[in-house]
């Protein structure tokens, strides 16, 4: 088995990333994490990274004038590191579309809301008022619009009459890092295809492209 070579892009403190370097760790995964990048200098994710045996950079944006000259930058470090798959995990920046547009169904997102409920952020208090009784994660291919693009996998999990916006937001990252090993593998394994902008799943069981997080 050819195992896929991934880059995570972070901002942050990194836990999603340490879920997939940690998946990637198991024989028979079908990607393996070869390259961490931030666009933050201190990230706490990239000492994480480097203690895992990661290479881990950065590429801070206030260094480049404009954002398509902060993307050339990342795209030769993906390019040296001969990269197959990009994986977002708390990457705070918007991409342009050229960039999303080179890298088509080769970059993943994860966000902590049920897509396409409450893009964008703040979207545990916004769920909360929402009154939604469930709430969750969505990993998808990225486009051009913030929180969009073809849904590989997505994580449930309920909302309590007690939450507050930290107790959701903790129970759904606990679902974010199940979702993404998940979503990762069936797109490094080739099982997760685009067709019509939804993705379809090859030999799918339930269980492998829908979660419910027994957790709590
Ligand atoms: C996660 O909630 C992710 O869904 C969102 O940003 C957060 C990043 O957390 N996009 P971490 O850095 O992976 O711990």
């Amino acid at each position: 088995m050819t195992r896929k070579r991934v880059a995570i892009l972070i901002s942050g403190r990194g836990s999603n990333m340490r879920a997939l370097i940690e998946a990637a760790r198991a024989p028979g995964y079908p990607a393996e994490i070869v390259l961490v990048i931030s666009n933050v200098p201190d990230a706490a994710g990239l000492d994480d990274a480097r203690a895992e045996g990661v290479a881990a950079t950065v590429i801070d944006h206030r260094d480049f004038a404009d954002r398509p000259s902060f993307e050339n930058a990342i795209e030769t470090q993906l390019r040296t590191a001969k990269i197959d798959l990009v994986c977002l995990a708390g990457f705070m920046r918007l991409l342009t579309a050229e960039f999303v547009g080179a890298w088509r169904d080769r970059i993943l997102n994860i966000h902590p809301s049920l897509l396409p409920a409450f893009r964008g952020l703040d979207t545990h208090a916004r769920a909360l008022a929402a009154g939604v009784r469930f709430s969750g994660c969505t990993v998808h291919f990225v486009r051009a619009e913030m929180d969009a693009g073809p849904i590989i996998a997505q994580a449930v999990v309920p909302v309590r009459p007690d939450d507050d916006a930290a107790r959701l937001a903790a129970r759904v990252l606990s679902a974010e890092h199940q979702a993404y090993r998940t979503a990762l593998a069936l797109v490094a394994s080739g099982r997760a295809q685009v067709e019509a902008e939804r993705v379809i799943v090859a030999d799918a069981v339930w269980p492998q492209s829908i979660l419910l997080n027994p957790a709590e």
